[in-house]
């Protein structure tokens, strides 16, 4: 396990609120090596003591994490920081030169735009000889083309075994769990395809706004932000062939093979398989929400996506993939429904076939992790007979489950030691691209409007057909 960590963007909101809180309880469960340290890089002019006050007071306000907890406290005293001009390598470089020598991860939770020269600053500090690595935080760029850019940039930095893009989204436990279900389990194996899958909805809903973030916001919107990386991430590990064993680069295969299976979008039926909002002000949780605040001179952006792709390929073909993502909507829920086809032939009285709720399988990201299978029952009493069914939700979940993690603890622990298979290889960011840019060539094309919903709403109106799961919460 490699024992620094360059953590850059180390003043920034990601790293305040999730890595650092994330190293903290990899330190309290003793996960990381007794002499492992961090070097804080930003370009914030801050002494390394005020670096760990400002920290410090950041965790406990957006995390609330207890300052003195000792963990903490560990934390703070293995952290140092140095300032540098993020853009400019010559200075990374310099700033960075007294580490070399040693392997290290060095972690980008910056924006795309500074990945190429912090890289280039940390190839010339001989930062980047094997066997250290780079971290890479999501987006990669903002289309196809600016993402090949940065990768071919990046490649004469790095070997493409030492860059991890990281998907914060593969390392939550219930996804990787989807793994375990789909390929442990002969029950699923049997079903999982055209035959017996009516349809997949992945539905990612989260009642905060863009809040402090419009500048990116309004360049990337929600379909750069969410659905090019996580959801096209769950889509991928939901419809992928089995591999042939679980080594890093057998799953990548598979999952870069999907991407490619997904049929692009055209101006000509983007607005049927689509629906684009920006939220207006409105209560969420009984509290005011303002209106996305557009920065002056941006073009107006999506902050709500729903789209129904498809998979052209023998498992998948006419099956709807539903997806729908937004910011300030009415609950915060992140799931994936896969609904069955009904039963061949029905006999029973109660319900009437066509209003029996089909077979579903939910998986729940938040705001639990859980399972759920949802079958049809008999009441089983004699005054109602076997005639009369009733929705039978079973809880999958682990009765014993163990503390909940956030998902860069994996993540980080699997950087340091050189495990990849949860990050996600460079042709698995072009497909996905590929896919994201002709939805947008699309919209452009076909003049796309982008429709207001009240915050506090489950986004505008015209897109619970796409997604019924939105419209079973909206009615
Ligand atoms: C980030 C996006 O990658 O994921 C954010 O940039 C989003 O806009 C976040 O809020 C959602 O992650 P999670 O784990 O809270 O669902």
């Amino acid at each position: 396990m490699h024992k620094t960590l360059l953590l850059f963007g180390a003043t920034g909101d990601l790293a305040q609120r999730y890595l650092f809180a994330s190293l903290a309880n990899l330190l309290r469960d003793r996960l990381l090596p007794a002499d492992f340290r961090i070097v804080a890089v930003a370009r914030q002019k801050l002494t390394p003591a005020a670096f760990r006050e400002h920290l410090a007071a950041a965790m406990t306000a957006k995390v609330g994490t207890d300052a003195h907890a000792p963990e903490v406290v560990d934390l703070l005293a293995r952290t140092e920081y140095i300032v540098a001009d993020l853009a400019d390598p010559q200075n990374v470089a310099q700033q960075l030169a007294p580490l070399a020598g040693r392997p290290c991860v060095s972690f980008l939770s910056v924006p795309p735009n500074l990945f190429v020269p912090i890289s280039q600053g940390l190839a010339a500090a001989g930062l980047l000889d094997a066997p250290s690595r780079l971290v890479l935080e999501k987006p990669i760029g903002r289309d196809l083309t600016s993402a090949r850019e940065i990768m071919a940039a990046i490649g004469t930095c790095a070997s493409e075994d030492r860059v991890f893009r990281i998907d914060h989204y593969l390392g939550k436990a219930p996804v990787q769990n989807l793994l375990a279900l789909r390929f442990g389990n002969t029950l699923l194996e049997a079903v999982w395809n055209r035959q017996w899958i009516e349809s997949v909805e992945i539905l990612v809903a989260e009642t905060a706004g863009v809040d402090g973030r419009e500048g990116y916001y309004a360049n990337y919107g929600a379909l750069r932000d969410m659905v090019q990386n996580h959801i096209l991430q769950l889509l991928c590990l939901i419809a992928m062939e089995p591999p042939g064993s679980l080594d890093a680069d057998a799953v990548r295969n598979e999952k870069v093979k999907v991407l490619q299976a997904l049929r692009p979008m055209t101006a000509e039926t983007v607005a049927a398989d689509s629906v684009r909002g920006c939220y207006q002000a409105g209560v969420v949780a009984g509290r005011a929400a303002a209106a996305f605040a557009l920065p002056a001179g941006q073009a107006p952006t999506d902050t709500f996506v729903a789209l129904r792709a498809h998979l052209d390929n023998w498992r998948w073909a006419g099956v709807p993939f539903l997806m729908c993502t937004g910011k300030r909507l009415a609950e915060r829920c992140t799931e994936i429904v896969i609904t069955f086809r009904g039963v061949s032939h029905w006999l029973f009285e109660k319900p009437s076939r066509d209003r029996a709720t089909p077979n579903r399988m939910v998986i729940r990201l938040q705001p639990e992790e859980n399972i759920e299978l949802d079958l049809m029952s008999s009441l089983a009493a004699p005054e109602w007979g076997a005639l009369e069914l009733q929705p039978l939700p079973l809880d999958l979940s682990m009765a014993l489950s163990p503390r909940r993690r956030i998902a860069y603890e994996r993540l980080l622990l699997d950087a340091l030691n050189g495990n990849p298979a949860l990050f996600v290889r460079n042709d698995e960011v072009e497909a996905a691209w590929t896919w994201i840019d002709s939805v947008s060539d699309a919209w452009q094309a076909a003049g796309m409007p982008i429709l207001p919903y009240l915050a506090g709403s489950w986004g505008p109106a015209e897109a619970a057909p796409y997604v019924p799961m939105v419209g079973r919460r909206a009615s």
